[in-house]
């Protein structure tokens, strides 16, 4: 029997998959080269593929496109991008340049939403969903650029009080969506959101607070399942309790048109994934939910908005290290060192116990074998040694040749955003080099440019004080 790395992967995976190709003995991800990435560049590297974050979009629209066909919905679908999961240059304009509307969190991504309107990336014409805890200033924020002109702004009541600070600061008539809050799963620590408006109140919110007034123009019912769309009891439920508010909501206010399902598309986590989540049967039961509950109540079936962050921007996204060391700390316990913190690049592998593909560059034909890969900063947390079906993490054994370099994928969105980009860094160890792939329109070439180099220990001693 053979014993090698691309033995193991061939027996429990369908591989080639989803971009990844071994070629060479080296892996290639969406026709990238990665060790020729890694010889040119060196490590640790973080790499963003921007022609994904489009394909993204468009499969996304395909779904839906399918599924509304088939069952002749007789709503549209809107692309939204949730800013938050990436908020980059690249990413928004990659974006914006396929026509996706936003999704926004804070008052501070207004001042966002500004400089991409200055330089003419965004027009007005772009509808902004507007949704988080509104503070005071994110409100003022919102209220200025609707009394400037972008009129397709709709803030999303996040609670009761929120109304009353645009009939003070917006002149004229403005949209809103209401947010529902959801349960959360059974397992954990509060019963409730505590975003967004009880279901139970929403109905008499609506007349109390908005019918009367004729300024406010209600659009937009919105809910958000945290632990993401999955084809779980909990997941259904939820979701059936929100199309059936839409639709008793509807009955009761004719300016109602759209339901936002909010974020949650998950993405490969796993060479597995593909055998056990299919995109195109969960977005066609959404829609015949959707389509079947409105014929029940006869309302129209309402404009379907989405806004995928993870699912936009996260495979789009790759760290590549390499191994600089290894420790046999007893004999079951192997150690491969990587040269950066995995804490500090992934922070959501110790924060939520997010896993990522997570495989060699090199070295396929070497014999395969169980590790724990640690990463450089003194804290116990900062490993990785379970992939996400629960099993152990193995890599090729190491040889006295070039070290063996390990890709961490689909790590595009949030790690930033959570661990800081530059700044301090725990142990001070810096930030990895960035690295933008893209493809020349015409001819399909990669393009590469370094977006950002490794963080020199200047800044961080700056930033200290020294
Ligand atoms: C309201 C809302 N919409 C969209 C998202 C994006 O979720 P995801 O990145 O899982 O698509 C989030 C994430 O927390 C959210 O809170």
């Amino acid at each position: 029997m053979q014993n090698r790395y691309v033995d193991l992967i061939h027996q429990a995976f369908e591989f080639p998959q989803n971009g990844f190709e071994l070629k060479n003995d080296t892996l290639t991800l969406y026709g990238i080269d990665l060790m020729a990435v890694v010889r040119e560049y060196g490590t640790p590297l973080r790499l963003s593929y921007v022609p994904k974050i489009g394909e993204q979009i468009e499969r996304a629209r395909s779904w839906f496109a399918e599924a509304m066909a088939q069952q002749q919905y007789q709503g549209q679908y809107h692309y939204a991008y949730c800013t938050k999961s990436s908020h980059f240059r690249f990413v928004m304009e990659e974006v914006l340049d396929h026509g996706a509307h936003l999704e926004i969190s804070s008052a501070y991504d207004v001042d966002l939403i500004e400089r991409l309107y200055l330089s003419k990336k965004l027009d007005k014409d772009r509808v902004v969903i507007c949704n988080g805890f509104k503070s005071p200033i994110y409100t003022q924020r919102i209220a200025k650029l609707i009394n400037l002109g972008f009129r397709r702004i709709v803030p999303v009541l996040d609670s009761k009080d929120e109304l009353g600070a645009y009939l003070h600061t917006i002149i004229g008539s403005f949209q809103i969506g209401i947010r529902i809050a959801s349960e959360e799963q059974p397992d954990f620590a509060v019963y409730t959101s505590r975003l967004d408006i009880r279901y139970a109140d929403v109905v008499d919110y609506y007349h109390e607070a908005i019918a009367g007034d004729q300024r406010v123009e209600l659009v937009m019912l919105h809910f958000f399942i945290n632990s993401g769309i999955q084809d779980t009891m909990y997941y259904w439920n939820e979701f059936r309790k929100a199309v059936e508010l839409y639709c008793v909501l509807r009955k009761e206010c004719p300016t109602l048109r759209a339901i936002d399902i909010g974020g949650g598309m998950p993405i490969p986590d796993g060479l597995d994934f593909a055998e056990g989540y299919d995109y195109q049967y969960m977005v066609s039961e959404m829609v015949g939910l959707l389509s079947e509950t409105c014929r029940r109540h006869g309302v129209p079936e309402p404009d379907i908005w989405t806004e995928f962050g993870k699912f936009t921007v996260g495979e789009s996204g790759a760290l590549l290290l390499s191994v600089v060391g290894e420790k046999q700390q007893n004999d079951r316990e192997a150690w491969y060192m990587v040269d950066s913190s995995l804490m500090t690049t992934l922070p959501d592998v110790y924060g939520i116990g997010q896993r990522f593909p997570c495989l060699p560059l090199n070295k396929w034909h070497n014999p395969v074998k169980r590790v724990n890969i640690g990463g450089q900063s003194c804290d116990q947390a900062d490993y990785y040694n379970q992939e996400v079906n629960g099993q152990d993490v193995h890599m090729p054994e190491l040889d006295y040749a070039e070290p063996l370099c390990i890709g961490f994928f689909h790590m595009g969105a949030y790690q930033e955003a959570l661990s800081g980009y530059g700044g301090l860094k725990h142990c001070l160890l810096p930030a990895p080099k960035h690295l933008l792939v893209d493809r020349d329109a015409a001819s399909g070439e990669l393009q590469f440019q370094l977006l950002a180099p490794e963080q020199a220990p200047e800044g961080m001693l700056d930033i200290l004080g020294y």
